[in-house]
């Protein structure tokens, strides 16, 4: 089974897909790691970001302890792994490890659920379930604002949505694999909605669909 679940920055697509993971018995991928994991090792070396042949280097030599490195959560890596995200290079060299990733996950599992900004789209078109994860911009600055301020960061609130604009607007206006639903998505709002109210909407589209097994 393959779930692939798109969406903007601090929609909640990474607290729902952890869950199915764990519900499901998946393997789970955060797509966005990957490009946070370049854009560190680029910031780190200070390298220039628009530099496609330092950006493929960057992505040939990843490890997975890169992928679990803290410092991937910094606001400036975010900011960062967008634009190098735009890199039609760059976005080529990582789709490959999505792909095997997404059919033949590692361990024991029923298979895979990715979360990113293409892989309804570009990575797993052929995703057996396929969720555009939303909210206002509003609604996802607040609660990035309030994780900030929980992980000890000064904010401000004003600043935190500007940045979430700018970056959706880069990650939607993009010429290579833009942010977008698959035409065949299921859209889930989580504006108003508790993570568990989501969790519950995702639930019943899964078991909804005639082809699924679960547990
Ligand atoms: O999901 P995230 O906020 O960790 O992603 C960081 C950036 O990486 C995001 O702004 C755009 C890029 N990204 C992408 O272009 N495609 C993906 N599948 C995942 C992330």
């Amino acid at each position: 089974m393959i779930i692939a679940i798109d969406g903007p920055a601090a929609a909640g697509k990474g607290t729902l897909s952890q869950l199915l993971a764990e519900r499901l018995d998946l393997a789970w991928l955060e797509t966005g790691s990957l490009y946070r994991a370049v854009a560190l090792r680029m910031l780190r070396d200070g390298s220039d970001l628009r530099d496609s042949r330092t950006a493929v280097k960057a992505v040939e030599h990843l490890d997975a302890n890169d992928l679990n490195d803290p410092e991937l959560r910094r606001e400036d890596v975010g900011q960062a792994a967008s634009r190098i995200a735009a890199n039609p290079e760059v976005r080529a060299a990582l789709v490959g490890f999505q792909r095997d990733f997404a059919r033949q996950p590692p361990g024991r599992v029923r298979g895979a659920v990715l979360d990113g900004r293409d892989i309804g789209t570009i990575v797993c078109p052929d995703a057996d379930y396929k969720i555009f994860i939303t909210a206002t911009p509003e609604a996802r600055a607040r609660r990035r604002f309030l994780e900030l301020q929980e992980d000890g960061n000064q904010g401000d609130e004003q600043q935190v949505l500007a940045t979430t604009l700018e970056r959706d607007a880069r990650d939607s206006e993009r010429s290579t694999s833009p942010l977008r639903p698959a035409d065949d998505a299921y859209l889930l709002d989580t504006t108003n909605l508790s993570i568990d109210a989501a969790f519950a909407a995702l639930m019943a589209y899964i078991s909804g669909s005639s082809d699924c097994i679960l547990g």
